[in-house]
């Protein structure tokens, strides 16, 4: 195993972090394969990752449980762990204290090494700020109940740059990949974190694993490398090549891919990644745009909708699912439903504002209720 600097914190942390959000299960979500999901984060343990990530929420409350029994029998020691404040649950700083408690126990330990707040956006930023939240973080910091102080991130990189700068941050963690460059904080936010010397964690490296079943046109790309590139190996290097990225969290489903992505990481380094292989994954990046079915480029010259629909969130969410399907559907209709009510294609009012602006010649009007249809 490799292990990488987390940032200003100089804490050394394995290139790979084992994400406990997508546990194996029987059935239900909630139901996890404990003595399975044990046994494959026991492995990388065994294999030197030394960094592990759950969340009050993750699989109905049961992944921290689960991941601190995991822990148990010594590897608590050698294993740093990772748990998220709910913000929208967050009322008072007696709800803080309330969970923290709570996960304390869940996780059978006296103390979480890295707390995030967990989801930070512009809707609860400021809520935040006003509870006091990281005041009474920096108590339980000073009172060695927590270690680290950082956030979760999913909304624009103007908010993120805001919240960067809010703060005194040791660490973030951004959902990063090939094809979401300048999705949400994007590249520009990794660069600008790391600028400050904040530890850039990422999430969702496989675009919560529709990465790792590429399209056939995308798949062609693929196969037309000599020597053959493997998409899910070729996702995750690429992260690893930058050097602002100190770790990348996977969120393993089974003991092979845990071998594999483990395999993958003890091949990584900053500034490894052949020119040819980078060319594949641009040209990979290009074709996932051309099969859009929104000729969106992001540009934002339709904002501000008058209105307060974000358009190109909105048509981005669209473009991925039709793109990618399978786990993404489920995926973006969370992030849909993570937007303000307002934000939401749904709030638009056929005014056409936009559709004068756009450089696409996009029918906007008609194409948001597509978008709200289709995450009804
Ligand atoms: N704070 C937040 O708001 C937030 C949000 C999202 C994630 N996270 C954290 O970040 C972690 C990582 O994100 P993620 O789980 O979305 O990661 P991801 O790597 O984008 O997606 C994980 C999925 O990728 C597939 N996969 C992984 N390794 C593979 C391999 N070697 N070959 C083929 N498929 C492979 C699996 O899908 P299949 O099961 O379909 O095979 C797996 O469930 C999460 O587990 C969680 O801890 C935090």
């Amino acid at each position: 195993m490799q292990y990488r600097a987390l940032g200003k914190t100089g804490i050394r942390l394995s290139a790979l972090g084992f994400g406990a959000m997508r546990l194996p299960i029987r059935g239900k979500e909630s139901e996890i394969d404990e003595s399975a999901a044990i046994g494959m984060m026991r492995y990388a343990f065994d294999q030197g990752v030394n960094y592990v990530d759950t969340a009050y929420v993750y699989h109905g409350g049961n992944s921290e449980t689960v991941v601190g029994k995991a822990l148990a029998g010594g590897y608590r020691e050698k294993v740093s762990v990772a748990t998220k404040l709910p913000l929208w649950s967050v009322n008072s700083l007696d709800d803080c204290e309330r969970f923290l408690g709570e996960q304390l126990g869940r996780l059978a330990t006296d103390h979480i090494d890295f707390y995030l707040l967990h989801c930070v956006q512009k809707k609860n930023w400021g809520k935040m700020q006003s509870l006091g939240v990281l005041e009474w973080a920096e108590k339980a910091r000073a009172a060695g109940r927590i270690g680290h102080i950082g956030f979760s991130f999913h909304d624009t990189f103007e908010v993120f740059k805001e919240v960067v700068d809010d703060y005194d941050w040791e660490f973030c963690q951004l959902q990063y990949n090939y094809v979401n460059e300048s999705v949400q904080a994007g590249t520009a936010g990794v660069q600008y974190a790391a600028g400050k010397g904040l530890g850039v964690i990422v999430m969702e490296p496989l675009f919560g694993g529709t990465l790792a079943n590429p399209p056939a046109p995308i798949r062609k790309i693929w196969d037309s490398v000599s020597p053959q590139c493997d998409p899910v190996d070729t996702a995750l290097q690429w992260l690893w090549n930058k050097p602002e990225v100190s770790l990348v969290l996977s969120g393993m489903s089974t003991l092979e891919q845990v071998r594999q992505n483990i395999a993958s990481a003890g091949r990584c380094g900053v500034g490894s990644m052949r020119p040819q292989v980078l060319d594949v994954v641009a040209r990979a990046q290009r074709e996932y745009e051309r099969l859009s079915p929104i000729p969106c480029t992001r540009c934002g010259y339709c904002m501000p909708c008058p209105h307060g629909v974000d358009i190109p969130v909105n048509f981005e969410l669209y473009n991925n699912v039709s793109v990618f399907q399978g786990n993404s559907v489920g995926l973006c209709r969370n992030l849909y439903m993570m937007l303000p009510e307002g934000q939401r294609a749904s709030a638009c009012i056929d005014c056409g504002t936009c559709e004068e602006q756009c450089p696409q010649h996009i029918m906007v009007s008609d194409m948001l209720p597509k978008v709200a249809g289709a995450f009804k």
